[in-house]
């Protein structure tokens, strides 16, 4: 008989399945779909309330997955936009705070745009340029709300509902294009926008409750340090790294941040495989091998005795050659102790779009690969 391996079939799983329960509740690039992890987690049968860990969580799809599944989830991620939305997304909010909420939905009608007493609006370089008046008001106008809520998870709720509207309502051109147009929203229409998020964040929230979820600690860390997780308590790692050269993640998010008040000169520094980093100032693969074996070698010492790491990473390209991943990463692992169990790769191009449409023609593959302490 044939031994079992890993296989998914990414063509057999419907949009509706991707994006169900909280998972689509914040955008966010280059997350991948929950039957990833999902899958992972249930193939490699892991025991019932078991510590999972993402050191790279981004919006929290590993988290979720291990939840539901009753497992206790530990996600890292340097980006607060990252962290706020995974702590959201794995939360169940209790009937109290959703009272609150529905309190909080009422009072924007209540918006003057010639009252400033609840505006607060921050100060940062060409808000004039991304944002139109009246959108700046709005948007004001949710912040200084948001600020007076004392209960964390109930802000933090409505602090991802808010991040999540930010982009619409500015006038970046899209989520993926750092340019602006003029959209003339009208008035009242970041007001709407927001009400309707937090509505629908509310009802996917309330699909949680079907189930026993695990606990979810969330911290926004540089993943090369955390000293903080215990070591040998980990059962199992599944992530997915950031690609070398393909995103950065702290200009996606900055608008977002510049509303919510983080600093992402910080987010920026601490951030692994940015293009920034690679393409403009001319960071060589042995930077990003580095980096990452310093993430691999935590994960490493904090998983116990056979315990799994899982890495779904795409090949890169780096100066107009292709760099294939999953050699690199078979390396890393190695180094760091791992043997390699499986690897499951599958064409990059049916699945995910490229930016550059040259880019489309290169045999670029994604690859699922399990390692075992
Ligand atoms: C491919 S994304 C993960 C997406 C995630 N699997 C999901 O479904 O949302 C990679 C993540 O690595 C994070 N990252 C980059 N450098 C990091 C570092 N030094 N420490 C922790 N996280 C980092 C980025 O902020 C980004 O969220």
């Amino acid at each position: 008989m044939d031994e079992k391996r890993y296989y998914i079939d990414l063509d057999a799983i419907t949009t509706r399945e991707k994006q169900a329960l909280t998972h689509n509740i914040h955008p966010y690039p280059a997350k991948y779909i929950p039957q990833i992890p999902g899958s992972l987690i249930d193939y490699l049968g892991i025991h019932a309330h078991s510590i999972i860990m993402d050191p790279f969580c981004g919006s929290g799809t590993t988290l979720l997955e291990a939840a539901i599944r009753g497992h206790d989830a530990i996600g890292t991620d340097s980006n607060p936009i990252a962290t706020l939305i995974s702590r959201t997304k794995c939360t169940i909010l209790s009937k109290d705070q959703c009272a609150h909420i529905d309190k909080f939905l009422s009072r924007l009608d209540r918006f003057d745009a010639t009252d400033d007493s609840f505006i607060v609006i921050p100060d940062f370089l060409n808000r004039d340029h991304w944002f139109q008046e009246n959108m700046q008001k709005e948007l004001g106008y949710i912040r200084g709300l948001i600020d007076s809520v004392a209960d964390s998870y109930t802000a933090d709720f409505l602090r991802t509902a808010f991040s999540a509207i930010i982009v619409k309502s500015s006038n970046q051109e899209s989520d993926t294009r750092w340019r602006a147009k003029n959209k003339n929203l009208p008035d009242g229409f970041a007001l709407m926008e927001f009400k309707k998020k937090v509505l629908d964040m509310l009802c996917r929230m309330r699909q949680l409750e079907q189930y026993n979820i695990g606990t979810v600690t969330v911290h926004t860390q540089d993943s090369r340090y955390v000293d903080f997780i215990q070591d040998g308590s980990v059962a199992c790692s599944i992530t997915s790294p950031p690609y070398m050269n393909s995103f950065d993640y702290y200009l996606y998010h900055k608008l977002r941040m510049y509303w919510l008040g983080y600093n992402h000169y910080e987010v920026q520094k601490k951030e692994i495989g940015s293009r920034n980093k690679h393409c403009d100032n001319g960071c060589g693969i042995d930077a990003y091998v580095d980096s990452i074996f310093q993430v691999v070698e935590q994960v490493y010492r904090k998983l116990m005795a056979h315990g799994f790491f899982c890495v779904v990473i795409g090949d890169s390209i780096y100066k107009d050659e292709l760099i294939h991943m999953d050699q690199v990463y078979n390396e890393i692992a190695h180094c760091a102790g791992f043997t390699t169990k499986e690897i499951f790769s599958f064409d990059q191009r049916k699945y995910t779009r490229a930016f550059t449409p040259n880019l489309q023609t290169v045999d670029k593959k994604s690859h699922i690969m399990i390692f075992q302490k």
